[in-house]
């Protein structure tokens, strides 16, 4: 008797569309957007043709740092709704088959939250080990040199109690310490409270830094201004492998193919290859951050990247994107002030026609850019703002329709919206067939439909050309996409060696095309100037 294959878990090849909550939807009038705002939009949402969503924290915070620094982490903040709003949610996006994930800030606590509180109150407290403390160094000063990535040492004095705490962010983010079975099972308990009120699974912040090197070593390079990030002594300790283990068997002994997608800041693809557990029992998703970080649009390092990824990762899935909260967005960091749309549509069928899982960040499928600096301004929330303050470029207010504030809220919104949403707008995309939203809705729907696409092995290919990125789907069946992304100003002609497909799929073998009405050529195609092809071929 023939045994059905077991079905791959929803998230292998699914597309999470990141939301920073405060900037989607605003559905009360005080100019900051709420988990209502995100219930009304679903239906954009599953239109557009995401698996999931990923929200940003949500829970009550002192906004230090925007919501990375949690003050409870098992209720909504008032400004983004209540416990009720979010049971909302999830039940409706449920109806429609959209999926919500959780963000779960693991490395650190706020300084409000009452287990610092009590941590702080006294050096016997039992919650005192839960974070990371530490005596003067003789002269009083800092137990290290090493500095925090928000700037400015890691160490903040705790006068009341006579010791530092540790906070590799900012000092109101002090860390949380995973080598305390008491914290690491409340955070388990944290993990099961959202499990339970129907979260999908959790985009795990910083993880690299749970733990850190308790022979506190100096920083030689910290004169060097090198010394910010990812060190030895700060980041991916032996210790945290077996910590995700622990938060993946809980999150594993839920139904539903639950799922961790890993912020893990990697320095190579070895790196990257270890976040997944040596027995792929770590985490799911860890984000290929070699490929968010490419620079520029240069079709070698990209084919490098994309080759790795498939290559040094035992076949687990990568987990491409581009832009985030914390990152410029895709149009503003590749665009050339000419070509933007184009380019939009080359990075865009690039990542959503790669094997894994592909995120999206709210708005790069309208095209939309960062704030330019003179559209910023100054919001009164005084000396807490010093993080967030660049990174508003790429957290102002989702863009609806024309107008002041775009259709995100009737108040007066939170941060400015773009300029740009004169034009740039969800209303104005849907209307016109050719923008680049039906282009993302287009991807989407074939990344689900076409066989090759959705399920199919990665062919790398040489296209002869280094301008050109070149490489195929193809699925057990010997049906294959053929995929071809011109990164340059300039027509380029291909000659693909070492690729003999049968011929094309027709009819519709060219499946999308920046240029309407390309002929399929698979042997000579030739690329108009930032052109894409997606050609279905049989055979080979
Ligand atoms: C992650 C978040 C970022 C936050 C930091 C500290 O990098 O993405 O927004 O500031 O962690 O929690």
């Amino acid at each position: 008797m023939k045994t059905a294959a077991k079905a791959q878990p929803w998230w292998t090849h699914a597309v999470i569309y990141e939301i920073y909550p405060r900037s989607f939807q605003d559905s009360n009038g005080d100019g900051i957007g709420d988990l209502n705002g995100v219930t009304q939009r679903l239906d954009y949402l599953k239109e557009l043709g995401v698996d999931a969503i990923w929200l940003t924290p949500f829970f009550p915070s002192p906004n230090a740092d925007f919501g990375y620094d949690v003050s409870d982490y098992t209720a909504v903040a008032r400004e983004y709704g209540t416990m009720a709003d979010w049971d909302r949610l999830t039940r409706e996006a449920r109806k429609r088959g959209i999926r919500v994930m959780v963000d779960l800030v693991l490395n650190h606590s706020s300084d409000q939250h009452p287990w610092f509180k009590e941590a702080r109150s006294s050096r016997n407290n039992p919650k005192r080990d839960w974070y990371v403390w530490h005596d003067p160094a003789p002269n009083g000063g800092p137990p290290t040199n090493w500095e925090s990535i928000f700037g400015g040492s890691t160490w903040e004095y705790d006068k009341p109690t006579g010791q530092y705490y540790y906070h590799v962010f900012l000092k109101e983010q002090p860390d949380l310490n995973w080598a305390s079975p008491g914290l690491q099972k409340a955070m388990h308990d944290v993990a099961r409270f959202w499990l339970r009120h129907g979260a999908s699974g959790f985009r795990l912040d910083a993880t690299p830094y749970l733990f850190e090197d308790t022979n506190w070593p100096q920083d030689p390079d910290v004169k060097s201004g090198a010394s910010v990030g990812l060190k030895p002594y700060n980041s991916n300790l032996p210790a945290t492998r077996a910590a995700l283990r622990g938060l993946r068997k809980v999150v594993d002994s839920f139904h539903g193919d639950r799922v961790l997608l890993g912020e893990n800041a990697i320095s190579s693809i070895a790196d990257l290859r270890r976040v997944y557990g040596a027995k792929g029992d770590e985490i799911n998703l860890p984000m290929d951050f070699l490929y968010k970080d490419v620079a520029s649009l240069n079709a070698s390092t990209f084919k490098a990247r994309i080759d790795e990824a498939e290559l040094k990762l035992d076949g687990f899935p990568p987990v491409f994107h581009f832009s985030n909260h914390d990152t410029p967005r895709q149009w503003s960091r590749f665009g050339d002030g000419l070509h933007n749309d184009q380019i939009a549509r080359i990075t865009s069928a690039m990542t959503l026609t790669l094997r894994g899982t592909a995120l999206m960040y709210y708005g790069e499928e309208i095209g939309m850019p960062d704030l330019a600096p003179e559209e910023l301004r100054d919001i009164p929330l005084g000396a807490k703002r010093k993080v967030a303050d660049n990174r508003d470029p790429e957290r102002s207010p989702m863009q609806w329709s024309a107008g002041k504030v775009a259709g995100f809220t009737s108040g007066d919104p939170w941060l400015p919206v773009g300029r740009s949403a004169a034009k740039v707008n969800v209303a104005n995309a849907q209307a016109d067939q050719g923008s680049l939203y039906h282009w993302y809705a287009r991807l989407l729907q074939l990344r689900k439909t076409n066989a090759a696409l959705r399920d199919g092995a990665y062919v790398p290919l040489e296209s002869g050309n280094d301008q050109v990125v070149a490489y195929a789907r193809r699925d057990t069946g010997g049906k294959g996409v053929l995929v071809l992304l011109n990164m340059s100003n300039q027509a380029q002609t291909l000659a693909i060696e070492g690729f003999k497909p049968g011929g094309v799929l027709a009819p519709g073998a060219v499946l999308m095309s920046s240029l309407p009405g390309a002929a399929a050529d698979l042997r000579h195609p030739v690329l108009e100037p930032f052109g894409v092809r997606l050609v279905a071929f049989k055979g080979g």
